[in-house]
């Protein structure tokens, strides 16, 4: 049974990842009613949260049945680190998680997300300050290192539990990498295996099949997998992952009614919570795999991501209904 701090997230929970424009509301609680354990928030500048950015402080919003919730942050500067753990504990999260993991150039050049991993004892010390400035558990999300040659994930992680980081998740790539090659796992394996690690280390990157969670449980031993682009437009990937760890067999896919049920819904609830305006134009990126694999689709799925008026998106929804209400899907 892993646990985060005193929240009890079960054995080898599933996690859905951190995601920019993607992991926000309305889509964290699809996810969590189709199996995921933890939900993060995308990441929230420290900077634009002593500002007071409205972008910013947006991301802040969190619905009750979406909990555990964690809200995650970055930055480099410790005041401004301490402000926004005062600003974040105002929405009431169950976790704060600290990015040290972004690898784009206008996070790293400021010294934060992967930035700090080029300098291991401001990582340590920020975690350190934060953990003692707030009674939330603090986690941290991370990479195995800068690049090849300094993979230090393993001195890394003992030192962020020694300060009181609550649990650990590590994308199994390195900054210099981005997003290329293959996460490799066997260094987050380390980290889990190191006899004096008691907190949980969650695995991340390319968990993209059932068996490939399995994997990371069974072969790397890992205490949860944190799950990211399998479930952009596919909130069903929780509950297909878990049904296979029961099961040992692949639940069949959503059929079209529940893809409509679960496009409907994304789509009003993005519009009640952030406006008809940015509502309509944020859920379009999930269309494309909520509707995947039907032959010919792209008149609908033009109508969908084209139009800024919400009655017209609904309307091409209402036409895959009519149309292709019975396709079935592989
Ligand atoms: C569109 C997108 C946005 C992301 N935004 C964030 C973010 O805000 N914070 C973060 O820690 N990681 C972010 N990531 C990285 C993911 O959390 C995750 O580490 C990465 O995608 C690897 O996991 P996956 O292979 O399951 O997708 C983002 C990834 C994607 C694809």
């Amino acid at each position: 049974m892993a646990k985060i701090g005193n929240i009890d997230v079960g054995d080898f929970p599933l996690l859905l990842a951190p995601m920019e424009d993607v992991s926000d509301p309305p889509f964290r609680a699809l996810c969590k009613e189709q199996g995921a354990d933890v939900v993060y928030t995308e990441f929230i500048s420290s900077e634009g949260l002593i500002r007071d950015a409205a972008k910013s402080t947006m991301k802040l919003d969190i619905y009750e049945k979406e909990r555990p919730v964690g809200i995650q942050i970055f930055g480099a500067e410790l005041d401004s680190m301490l402000k926004s753990v005062e600003i974040v504990e105002k929405s009431n999260p169950d976790i704060i998680d600290i990015n040290f993991g972004c690898p784009v150039k206008k996070v790293v050049s400021k010294g934060a997300g992967a930035g700090i991993l080029k300098n291991i004892d401001l990582m340590v010390s920020l975690t350190e300050a934060m953990v003692k400035h707030t009674n939330l558990p603090i986690t941290v999300k991370t990479r195995l290192g800068w690049d090849n040659d300094s993979i230090k994930i393993l001195e890394v992680a003992e030192r962020l539990q020694d300060v009181g980081c609550k649990a650990i998740s590590i994308h199994g790539r390195t900054r210099v990498q981005m997003y290329k090659g293959e996460a490799n796992w066997a260094p987050i394996a380390e980290v889990k295996n190191n006899p004096r690690m008691h907190i949980p280390v969650f695995g991340n990157g390319d968990v993209d099949t059932p068996e490939r969670a399995m994997e990371m449980r069974d072969k790397f031993g890992l205490d949860g997998a944190m799950i990211g682009r399998a479930s952009i437009g596919y909130p069903w990937f929780f509950r297909e992952v878990k049904h296979y760890f029961e099961t040992g067999i692949h639940l069949a896919p959503p059929n079209m009614l529940e893809r409509l049920d679960a496009a409907r819904r994304h789509l009003q609830m993005a519009i009640d919570w952030k406006g008809e305006k940015l509502g309509v134009f944020e859920t379009r990126r999930h269309y494309t795999n909520y509707f995947k694999g039907i032959p010919h689709f792209k008149e609908y799925r033009m109508k969908m991501v084209t139009s800024d008026d919400a009655a017209d998106v609904f309307a091409a929804f209402d036409e895959v209904e009519r149309d292709f209400a019975d396709f079935q899907f592989a």
